[in-house]
């Protein structure tokens, strides 16, 4: 399934080549927002997405797809799981191309996100305009913490299936960043983080400080 007919194409020039056309039922050129499923299906299979589920549909067509997988069936991947930390922007990342040192510090603050065939069952979604919605990710008082320099960025790390993962720095698809837009924060802050999912979801993160803190509220 794909909206645009060049991939269509191309899965079929692959298929052909390993000997598996014969295994593919029917292809479907079109918005997946919109396909008519015949049935419910044992495993769905989805790569619509870029890091942190940013840019691409995967939460929106997860939020599909996802209620016509049978029971017991999978989803694949089986989990992307979106998670913050705050780290030093310089030691995370190094001038080009040198690696990450695996032992730079960072404060991690958890998960942000984690999209399951299940995940999105509790979730609200809160329309802010006509086309686009917004998910209360998480909520982090962010506490004491021991980094200068710091900012506050998203990994993600992908499980494809059972044992079977993408970790951290292991593909673009799990590289880190800085969360964009966030501007300055300190050790008693909250951050609240939302994922807004319209055509082009990203996540945003508003900083509240303390009232009586003397600084001010962003
Ligand atoms: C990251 S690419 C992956 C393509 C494929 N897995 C491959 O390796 O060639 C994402 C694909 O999703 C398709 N796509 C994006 N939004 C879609 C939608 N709403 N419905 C169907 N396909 C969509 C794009 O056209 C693109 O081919």
């Amino acid at each position: 399934m794909d909206i645009f007919e060049d991939s269509i194409r191309s899965v079929a020039r692959v298929a052909e080549s390993c000997g598996l056309a014969p295994y593919i039922r029917r292809a479907h050129l079109g918005d997946a927002a919109g396909f008519e499923p015949d049935g419910k299906y044992h495993i769905l299979v989805m790569e619509v997405l870029q890091r942190a589920l940013e840019k691409e549909p995967q939460v929106a067509l997860t939020r599909v797809l996802a209620p016509h997988i049978a029971a017991g069936g999978f989803l694949i991947p089986e989990e992307v799981r979106v998670y913050a930390y705050i780290g030093n922007v310089d030691e995370h990342f190094p001038p080009k191309k040198a690696p990450r040192p695996a032992d730079v510090p960072r404060h991690h603050l958890g998960d942000v996100f984690s999209l399951t065939k299940d995940s999105l069952g509790d979730v609200t979604f809160e329309e802010i305009v006509p086309g686009a919605e917004r998910i209360r990710a998480r909520t982090i008082e962010v506490g004491e913490f021991a980094v200068t320099d710091y900012m506050m960025m998203l990994g993600t790390d992908i499980t494809l299936f059972g044992e079977y993962k993408i970790e951290e720095g292991e593909s673009g698809l799990t590289e880190p960043f800085v969360l964009h837009n966030m501007g300055p924060f300190a050790a008693g802050d909250t951050v609240e983080i939302d994922y807004i999912l319209d055509n082009f979801p990203i996540f945003e993160a508003k900083v509240r400080r303390p009232a009586g803190s003397g600084l001010i509220s962003r």
